[in-house]
């Protein structure tokens, strides 16, 4: 699917919609991952911000890109927990073994959404969505792409 996002608020009302859907499906084997893949400056944090409310997160959300991982708390039926992961500053995958991302992955109660997705390598769950983000022609104008694989 390729949406055509011509601002900030039509990125997060993107991911909210996508948000409201995942939140219906309860994950039985491991936890539910979306890999976001793009830029800097692609949209990718604007649309981790709109999922976050969309799973009824109401604080704003900071890009974690000093911290690596953020977990939220959700008060929803399927998941209790949202993982914010910012692999940008990461310089090898096993840093985030080290971080316990594997175990985060494998809770079906959690949603993980991860910047940077390409980074993290063979450690990305084979199941993950991905969505690609890029920059184009205008200022304010973003395609988002979902369900490419990466390798
Ligand atoms: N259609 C759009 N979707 C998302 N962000 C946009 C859009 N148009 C302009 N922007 C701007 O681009 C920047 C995107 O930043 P951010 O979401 O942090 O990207 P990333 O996390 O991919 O580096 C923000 O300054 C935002 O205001
Ligand atoms: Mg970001």
């Amino acid at each position: 699917m390729t949406i055509k996002s011509r601002s900030p608020r039509e990125t997060a009302a993107t991911a909210r919609a996508l948000a409201k859907e995942i939140l219906k499906y309860k994950k039985r084997d491991e936890a539910f991952v979306v890999g976001l893949v793009g830029n800097l400056g692609s949209g990718k944090t604007t649309f981790v911000q709109g999922f976050a409310r969309g799973s009824g997160i109401r604080r704003h959300l900071p890009s974690p890109t000093f911290l690596i991982i953020r977990s939220y708390k959700l008060q929803t039926k399927n998941y209790k927990f949202l993982f914010h992961v910012d692999a940008y500053r990461l310089k090898k995958p096993r840093e985030l073994e080290i971080l316990g991302l594997k175990e985060i992955f494998s809770d079906p109660k959690n949603i993980v959404l991860i910047e940077w997705a390409d980074k993290i390598g063979r450690l990305l769950p084979k199941k993950s969505l991905l969505i690609n983000f890029r920059h184009v022609r205008r200022e304010n104008e973003r395609i988002i792409k979902t369900g490419i694989r990466i390798g």
